[in-house]
């Protein structure tokens, strides 16, 4: 029996110099004309011309275009079918951000499991995911599809997320490949403008926003996707750097790397390709290998390896890769073994995928107010006004790439709430602005007099569900169109009220926080939406999220992160308390941390314990604190641990996290909470970028937030 090496020479040996550059050729589906497809498009499949389509799902139009390819072509090589399943696939789970805030992997790892399980029965063999680009501003939309603002937690992330599609087996035909992207750096786009210049020191690079991929790479992840943007003067789609010395080289990264869409294209508007002939030199010899629909491969690549321009070995290396991942899927020995209309109808909607949906969406929410225990509410209330247009909306609950999420199937907020309350409660309902626009005097009057009318208001707010994802900067992170006037409104009236913010980025809402006692972070959470926020809002889920994210205070202040440095003049130190680094209009501080997130309980900390006040290489330090359940409902606390390096060799954050777990604890109960730290978690990148340590002095920090922590001091001989 060959192994899948040997059979793949066996393959390229037989192939022509144009089946060979046919395997690197992705065509977007959707933008092919109907008499294109039916006519000389199956010709370039028969002739070995095309290697993978995306945006195409649906066991029986996959079979017969998968037919074309392996009935009728010369060496019956199939096809790659890959489309976007970023959070789910016909079941839309929560946006990836939301996902984030449960900091739960089991539970991030089972999404992405039913995704692939709907998305492998949906005929399909590759997702372009998890996107693993670390974001610290949120005016750039594509914040929402990634896992916020931390390395370490971006990291365990984007390795569930593998986990979650591949399994460690992708031969299993419910297994697809994952794709790690944008690389790199992506979610540092200047200004938060989408597409924008990334600059930045090599030390920033790989301390902040490519360990996420090398956790990917070390899960397994099966192929990478360069990212639009130029990195430090160089387009990522042919940064030699990034994906030949990095990710090829020093990672060992075997699998494939591809475009995004048209980006070796666009390698002339960067003004670092003279033409597409010289953008195909300059991609694939930078390592990438598979140019997606913008055409230069299959226009170029043939002349450039006569010339010599490119080498054969660097043809076959990529060529080579495409085709491991096809044999490793087991197309070559059943080329429909995808395509099972049966298990299609079977698992699509499965009701145990509905059932997970709406667990993980409760357990995305997060609580950042409740003021007065004013939430839960009780499901007796004799009148609820719900006031928003979010609140009645089903396609804004899928959120931004939602794959084939069917809205029709969507639970909203009134539905859930509707379905929730006692039968005795009435449930009124005004929109109270535009979904798409400016709302007029009268839609805010009519919400006001509805407001007016109950006992309890639920006002939803904040984003629709495209206004994140791909190109979607705003340049004001406020809630959108006069919401506020409306909101000002609803504040006046002297009827307790609930805020709901639906929403794929951090905003800027303080008002909200001023002017309203308790307020739920709910994202855009996905088919089962109403339901998990209703679960949440009346108590039978007491919510557990923590911000994945800072929120900032005010635009002014972005970016901004937690893991900020300490600079020469830091606020409140007793040498500069005057010349600080500071605004002379605002605090430093965020609205809301990073890692924050309240709880229908409390949760009391004690003090850090360590088992040693320093440790040498090769040791652990045990850290312990006690947490105790001091209210009166139990709850799930996400504890999170901190460390500070004092003093190093290079700068170091004030604070990076660098464990955390979630315990669920009884009322009155406490929990003994252990971690323990090595050495090698204090390692960071010195200015030769080695990753190495440092012997000095540490802090570590214990707590529910980046922001409220108990700390203690150790040192590292
Ligand atoms: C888009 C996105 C990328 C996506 C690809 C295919 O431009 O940048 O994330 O996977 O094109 O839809």
């Amino acid at each position: 029996m060959l192994t899948i090496d040997q059979r793949v020479e066996v393959l390229l040996k037989q192939m022509s110099l144009e089946e060979k550059i046919g395997q690197l050729n992705q065509y977007n589906w959707k933008a092919i004309d109907e008499r294109t497809r039916s006519g000389s498009l199956l010709n370039e499949i028969r002739e070995g011309k095309v290697g993978s389509f995306f945006n195409v799902s649906g066991t029986e139009q996959l079979a017969a275009i998968q037919k074309i390819a392996v009935e009728q072509s010369r060496l019956k090589v199939p096809l790659l079918f890959a489309h976007d399943i970023i959070h789910g696939y016909k079941t839309i789970f929560p946006v990836p951000l939301a996902e984030a805030a449960t900091w739960d992997l089991d539970l991030i790892e089972k999404s992405a499991r039913i995704a692939a399980i709907e998305a492998s029965a949906a005929g399909l063999h590759w997702t372009f995911a998890p996107m693993v680009d670390i974001a610290r501003d949120p005016r750039w939309g594509r914040i929402m599809e990634g896992a916020g603002e931390d390395p370490y937690l971006g990291s365990l992330i984007a390795a569930a997320r593998v986990r979650g599609f591949q399994c460690s087996d992708l031969s299993r035909p419910d297994t697809i490949l994952a794709c790690a992207k944008h690389f790199a750096a992506y979610g540092a786009a200047e200004a938060g403008r989408e597409y924008n210049t990334t600059d930045m020191s090599l030390l920033r690079l790989w301390e902040v926003y490519l360990p996420p991929f090398k956790a990917a790479v070390d899960a397994g992840v099966a192929t990478v996707m360069n990212s639009f943007n130029e990195l430090n003067g160089i387009p990522s789609s042919a940064n030699k750097y990034l994906v030949t010395d990095v990710l090829k080289n020093k990672w060992e990264f075997d699998g494939f790397v591809i475009s995004d869409y048209k980006a070796f294209f666009e390698l002339i508007a960067h003004g670092y390709a003279e033409d597409r002939a010289h953008a195909a030199d300059l991609a694939i010899n930078a390592g990438s290998d598979m140019d997606m629909q913008s055409g230069v491969f299959t226009d170029h690549l043939a002349g450039l390896v006569t010339s010599g321009r490119v080498k054969q070995e660097r043809l076959d290396d990529a060529v080579r890769r495409v085709l491991k991942a096809k044999f490793a899927l087991g197309l070559f020995d059943d080329p429909y073994r995808y395509c099972d209309p049966d298990r299609e109808k079977k698992l699509i909607l499965h009701p145990d995928h509905i059932k997970f949906a709406r667990e993980i969406a409760a357990k995305s929410i997060v609580l950042l107010k409740n003021d007065n225990k004013t939430l839960p509410l009780k499901k007796d209330v004799k009148t609820i006004a719900v006031i928003g247009a979010l609140a009645d909306s089903k396609i804004d609950m899928l959120g931004s790439w939602h794959a084939e999420g069917d809205s029709d199937v969507v639970v909203t907020i009134l539905e859930g709430i509707k379905a929730k309350v006692a039968p005795g409660t009435t449930v009124l309902f005004a929109p109270g602005y535009q979904l798409h626009g400016v709302a007029g005097a009268d839609q805010i009057d009519y919400a006001v007099e509805t407001a007016e009318r109950a006992d309890l208001v639920i006002l939803t707010v904040g984003e629709n569900g495209d206004m994140t994802g791909e190109c979607t900067s705003r340049a004001d992170i406020g809630l959108p169109y006069n919401q506020d006037d409306l909101a000002a409104e609803i504040a006046k009236l002297n009827v307790p009220t609930v805020v709901l913010l639906a929403n794929g980025r951090p905003l800027t809402v303080k008002n909200l926080r001023d002017s309203f006692p308790a307020i739920l972070e709910t994202w855009f959470l996905g088919t089962q939406a109403g339901n998990a926020v209703a679960d949440v809002l009346f108590g039978d889920v007491n919510p557990s999220g923590k911000l994945p994210v800072t929120f900032p205070l005010a635009l002014g202040q972005v970016p901004i992160c937690y893991n900020h440095k300490n600079t020469g003049r830091p606020l409140h130190a007793k040498d500069t308390p005057v010349h600080a680094s500071m605004y002379s209009d605002i605090p430093n501080d965020p609205l809301y941390p990073f890692g924050f997130g309240l709880s229908y309980t409390t949760f009391e900390y004690s003090d850090v314990r360590l088992n040693k006040t320093a440790i040498k290489n090769g040791e652990s330090l045990r850290v312990s604190v006690t947490v105790k359940n001091t209210g009166r409902l139990a709850g799930d606390e996400i504890v999170q641990v901190y460390i500070r390096d004092l003093v190093a060799s290079v700068t170091r954050p004030v604070k990076e996290l660098k464990r955390f777990c979630k315990i669920r604890i009884e009322p009155g109960q406490s929990r003994n909470v252990e971690f323990f730290l090595t050495a090698s978690d204090l390692a960071f990148c010195d200015q030769d970028l080695n990753f190495k340590t440092e012997p000095g002095r540490f802090v570590v920090f214990v707590g529910p937030n980046s922001r409220d922590l108990k700390q203690a001091s150790f040192g590292l001989e």
